[in-house]
């Protein structure tokens, strides 16, 4: 019999999270799924009681890596690592507490987590760490400065993350997720986004990217033209368009 796979869903309450976690549950993984607010881990739990464990896990205190062990100790192990917990804003009037706070949760808290998850791995013979960062970090945006910044934070740092693996033979796998706009909680601002897409197809593609090790997957191929043209935009061009949502 195959051995049932394991992974770990951090920002599992809503969004992509939630939607990825609904598709390896009915593909029979076990998984330990967690975020701040409990109720839509518990609805996801009583789809599978047996396979599904739930953590209370704030990525921006310094518990959350105990946390994370004490839902990798209920489900016996972790093969994926899958970070999908972010916040993001528009702050065009550049709130400092604004751009602050994204960068607690998707830098510190992002460190901390994978961090976490990468020593887990180093210890455990390897093991497949997975993010969900943005299109958003392909070049600094004007109306969210912190979010797009934050979100380049992450490009960078699972590339060198990758390398620290490679350099200590550790068989760890890297998957950088990143999606366009997808319709959740953080574009609930209601603004117009163009090119939507919807969190549970966007889920059915991240699932897939894993699936193959995509070591990069921006989703989806709309987004994937785009961000070809958008990388080959020079700064003296880049700095004078003006990019916004009505
Ligand atoms: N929606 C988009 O257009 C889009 C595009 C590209 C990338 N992304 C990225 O995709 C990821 C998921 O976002 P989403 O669109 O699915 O939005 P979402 O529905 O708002 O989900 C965000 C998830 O992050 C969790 N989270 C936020 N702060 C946390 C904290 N301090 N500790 C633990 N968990 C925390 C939330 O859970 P709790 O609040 O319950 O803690 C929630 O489960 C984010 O990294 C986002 O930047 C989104």
């Amino acid at each position: 019999m195959p051995q049932i796979k394991k992974a770990v869903i951090v920002g599992a309450s809503s969004g992509i999270g939630y939607e990825i976690a609904k598709i390896l549950i009915s593909k029979g993984w076990s998984v330990g799924i967690a975020a701040r607010r409990s109720d839509k881990l518990d609805e996801l739990k009583a789809i599978a009681p047996d396979r599904v464990k739930t953590e209370f896990i704030d990525v921006t205190t310094a518990d959350a890596p105990a946390n994370l062990q004490s839902l990798i100790d209920k489900l016996c192990g972790m093969d994926l690592f899958f970070l999908s917990s972010g916040i993001g804003f528009q702050n065009s009037d550049l709130k400092p507490d604004v751009e602050l706070n994204t960068a607690i949760t998707n830098v510190e808290g992002f460190i901390r987590m994978t961090t976490a998850a990468f020593n887990y791995f180093k210890v455990h013979n390897g093991g497949h760490l997975a993010i969900i960062s943005s299109i958003a970090g392909t070049k600094g945006l004007g109306v969210a400065p912190a979010y797009s910044a934050t979100k380049r934070f992450q490009n960078t740092y699972i590339d060198a993350l990758e390398q620290l693996s490679n350099m200590q033979k550790l068989g760890i796998r890297f998957t950088d997720i990143r999606p366009g706009f997808v319709q959740t909680n953080l574009l609930n601002d209601n603004k117009h986004y163009p090119l939507l897409m919807l969190p549970e197809k966007v889920a059915q593609d991240i699932v897939k990217a894993l699936e193959h090790n995509k070591r990069i997957a921006v989703i989806d191929w709309r987004y994937r033209l785009l961000v070809w043209g958008w990388k080959l935009i020079p700064r003296f061009i880049w700095k004078n368009l003006s990019i916004k949502t009505s």
